[in-house]
């Protein structure tokens, strides 16, 4: 992975960097370089992926009233305040029809950050090998690497993004212990098919492998359905299932997450957090125990509204030049710049800025095999219409 690009914020002591060998490569995420410099030029930042309205309005209410009632502003209990425990099990039972025990199934988490890094560290052993898709989510390579174990890319390729389960067959040795999921993928957007699910699935039972799935895109699928693969055959007792509020209900800096699971695996998710956090910060999760039981209709609205905005940056990015990659899911649109004739993706995403006020990210960083996304660039679209419409009149100067 190319995040060694990333600025090295180590400074050498006695010719020793302070920084860890694990974790030297990971230096600044690119989020934080990219949104620095938007911040910098006051540009238009779709680069890092959080909305720029607040979610529920009950919501926020519901948390302002646990704050003044005292709900939660003590430690909390480790596993999550029963509320919330309770409501993201009838969630589950709700959408996808899986039943999770609330007292020994459901693990609540500072966000799905923290549930990736707590599962990574309590199911590996230094020396394992994790299968996970590339381009990643940049936590996955950074928690595998604390974790002392080693990451091995399925590489998803433009234009479909379909992982080759052939590919996958042939990447699995003795050593390999965890399949590493995300669908709805961030950055490609591709959504797992039923037959895809199957696949992994099937290998996952025959090679004896546990599965970490991080779905906290459920809510943002545009074509198909979302799929939970602990629903297959024989992965209810290897997979631990990862979603966040933060994305559902557009409040990100809450940072709400959990873990759904078979109680052993759970119970080890456990271990790990025990130690990271010890809890999650307590009122925002009496409030996101609410959000769960909003109706379908505030789901279907959300989704809608998100589609609209999709299709809206989709058709500015393509007047504007670029080749689009329309996302099934996620809010994320990953694009091709080569039609400007430029192939390197991060000198375009940091020349971008004062090229025409926007701020993107680019794919590049997420690939181990930097040929496979040399030329990708990714632009969030949860932001106000205005401000995308904004964002597509700059970008269209790109060739003007
Ligand atoms: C794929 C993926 N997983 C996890 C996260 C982090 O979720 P949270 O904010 O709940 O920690 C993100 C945020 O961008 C993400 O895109």
């Amino acid at each position: 992975m190319t995040q060694g690009r990333a600025t090295q914020e180590t400074s050498e002591q006695e010719g020793r960097p302070l920084l860890n060998r694990r974790l030297a490569a990971f230096g600044t995420t690119i989020f934080a370089e990219m949104s620095a410099l938007a911040l910098r030029t006051g540009s238009i930042n779709l680069g890092q992926g959080f909305p720029d309205t607040d979610g529920p309005e009950e919501i926020r209410e519901a948390a302002v009233r646990a704050l003044r009632d005292g709900r939660g502003n003590q430690y909390p209990p480790g596993p999550g305040v029963p509320e919330l425990r309770a409501a993201v099990a009838a969630h589950q039972e709700r959408f996808y029809g899986l039943s999770w025990s609330p007292e020994t199934e459901i693990l609540v988490t500072t966000g799905a950050t923290e549930a990736i890094a707590a599962s990574l560290l309590a199911l590996l052993e230094p020396g394992d090998e994790v299968i996970a898709f590339e381009p990643y989510y940049d936590s996955y390579a950074a928690c595998i690497a604390m974790a002392g174990a080693r990451r091995v890319p399925l590489t998803l390729r433009a234009p479909g993004f379909r992982p080759d389960l052939d590919e996958l067959r042939s990447l699995i040795t003795p050593r390999t212990r965890l399949l590493l999921l995300n669908t709805p993928h961030n950055p490609t957007g591709t959504v797992l098919t039923p037959d895809e699910l199957s696949g992994i699935a099937a290998l996952a039972v025959e090679h004896d492998l546990l599965v970490v799935t991080d779905e906290v895109y459920e809510h943002l699928v545009f074509t198909g359905a979302h799929h939970p693969i602990a629903a297959l055959p024989g992965m209810r007792g290897r997979t631990v299932s990862i979603s966040s509020a933060g994305k559902t209900f557009s409040y990100t800096g809450w940072k709400v997450g959990w873990v759904t699971g078979d109680a052993a695996l759970v119970a080890a998710v456990r271990s790990a957090k025990q130690y990271l956090t010890f809890v999650s910060g307590g009122p925002f999760q009496y409030a996101i125990a609410e959000a769960l039981a909003l109706p379908d209709t505030f789901f279907t609205g959300f989704l809608a509204d998100m589609h609209r905005k999709r299709d809206l940056l989709a058709t500015g990015l393509r007047a504007a030049g670029f080749q689009v990659y329309e996302p099934e899911g996620t809010y994320f649109i990953t694009t091709d710049i080569a039609p400007f004739g430029d192939e390197d993706a991060y000198a375009f995403c940091r020349a971008l800025p004062e090229r025409c006020g926007v701020a993107a990210v680019p794919n590049s960083v997420f690939y181990d095999d930097p040929e496979a996304g040399r030329s990708q660039v990714r632009f969030t679209f949860c932001k106000k219409d205005e401000v995308l419409e904004e964002a597509v009149t700059r970008l269209g100067r790109l060739t003007g």
